[in-house]
């Protein structure tokens, strides 16, 4: 995949960008219509948002929704793909932490 972006005045096409403000653990973070929220995260220099059970980073791994490396809260429903779900305006996105880190994640190894 090449990283190289059509700049809007040069897009034959005639596609423009509309822009878009999602909110991340209250940070405010502006992206463009049509870009996950992985997208505007790592748009925004936040290569990674919560932590796998060893304490490693995570944040983008498959890109493709498989991995699930990359999972936030968006409004109340948990565990979203920020891979697979584009960002709309105005979304209210929290990142997610372990137990152990005192937050509100799930108990699942029968505890
Ligand atoms: S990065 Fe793998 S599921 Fe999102």
């Amino acid at each position: 995949m090449s990283p190289r972006r059509i700049p809007v005045h040069a897009d034959a096409v005639g596609r423009r960008e509309v822009p878009l403000r999602i909110t991340v653990d209250d940070e405010l973070l502006d992206g463009i219509a049509g870009q996950t929220i992985a997208g505007v995260l790592l748009a925004a220099g936040r290569l990674a948002w919560r932590r796998g059970p060893s304490g490693a980073p995570r944040g983008v791994f498959c890109g493709i929704g498989v991995c699930f490396d990359c999972l936030v809260t968006v409004g109340d429903e948990r565990d979203v793909r920020a891979c697979r779900r584009r960002a709309r305006d105005g979304d209210v996105i929290t990142t997610q932490r372990r137990a152990a880190e005192g937050a509100n994640f799930p108990a699942t190894d029968g505890g």
